[in-house]
């Protein structure tokens, strides 16, 4: 596991959850990687874990300034900035009738501006660096729609949009941009009522894997989208979502799963 020896990488939202799982595989893949995350204490124990080859940098993703000064510091410190996982996001579960002006505008504000920021921070630094990858976290909920989800769907359906408008702006100057597609990952973000993992995993009975995802599985493509490995992915959306959105079962014809936890 070296494919991402001698490149550097900064992911945000990388404190927790998936962008952790992230950081752990690029630095076992031999990346420099800057944590960067609004939460601090959780950021800068990942640092010290993981010692020189990771750091942690305070960033709120709304705020442009803070984008650039990250990009900087990263540059101040490593040299180079050679990828960017725009993974930092949030997420309400409410009916469309209940969700409020406030929670509307941040999830828009986090989930959409943070990635276009963090994009437009990035760009000069990546060019400085001969070109580079870009990958961004939108999800299962941005390829299809989801109760309880609308404004986030949306959000998430932006992300893709984006990416791939990006991804023909910014291929012919040597920078890929590419989006992952999470669905159902066991993080706090997914559980936020602390279900333990062998209850959680039930209700992903009539899915493929029959079970959630973890961390690592995103990491592994993080990975793959960040090294010369993905070195022709140009706005691919990659699905890593257990075959959520690989279409949907007729429960009483051949070939349907059974219930294991029946
Ligand atoms: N868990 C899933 O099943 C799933 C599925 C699809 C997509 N996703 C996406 O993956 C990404 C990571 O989700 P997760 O499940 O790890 O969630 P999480 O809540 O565990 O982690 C999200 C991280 O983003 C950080 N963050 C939030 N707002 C921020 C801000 N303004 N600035 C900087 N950092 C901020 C949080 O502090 C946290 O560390 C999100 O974009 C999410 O929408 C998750």
């Amino acid at each position: 596991m070296d494919r991402l020896t001698g490149k550097v990488a900064l992911v945000s939202g990388g404190a927790r959850g998936i962008g952790e799982g992230i950081v752990r595989r690029f630095v076992a893949e031999g990346a420099r990687v800057a944590i960067a995350d609004v939460l601090d204490a959780e950021g800068e124990a990942l640092a010290a874990e993981l010692g020189d080859a990771a750091t942690f940098l305070h960033l709120d993703v709304t705020d442009r300034s803070q984008w650039d000064a990250a990009v900087a510091a990263v540059e101040v410190k490593w040299g180079r900035l050679d990828c960017l996982v725009n993974n930092a996001g949030v997420i309400v579960f409410k009916r469309i009738d209940d969700l409020t002006e406030a929670e509307i505008r941040r999830l828009l504000d986090i989930n959409l501006m943070g990635v276009i920021n963090g994009t437009q921070a990035a760009i000069p630094a990546l060019e400085r660096a001969g070109g580079g990858s870009i990958v961004n976290m939108s999800s299962a909920d941005g390829i299809s729609g989801a109760n309880s989800l609308s404004v986030y769907c949306a959000s998430k359906f932006a992300v893709r949009g984006f990416t791939k408008a990006c991804a023909l702006e910014l291929g012919h100057r040597k920078i890929r941009v590419n989006s992952i597609h999470p669905g159902g990952i066991f993080t706090p973000m997914a559980n936020p009522t602390n279900i333990p993992r062998e209850y959680y995993d039930k209700g992903f009975w009539i899915y493929p894997a029959q079970r959630a995802g973890d961390p690592e599985d995103i990491g592994a493509a993080a990975a793959f989208l960040a090294s010369d490995d993905g070195k022709y992915c140009m706005g691919t959306e990659l699905a890593v979502d257990g075959g959520l959105n690989a279409g949907h079962y007729y429960m009483t014809m051949p070939g349907a799963p059974t219930n294991p936890f029946a």
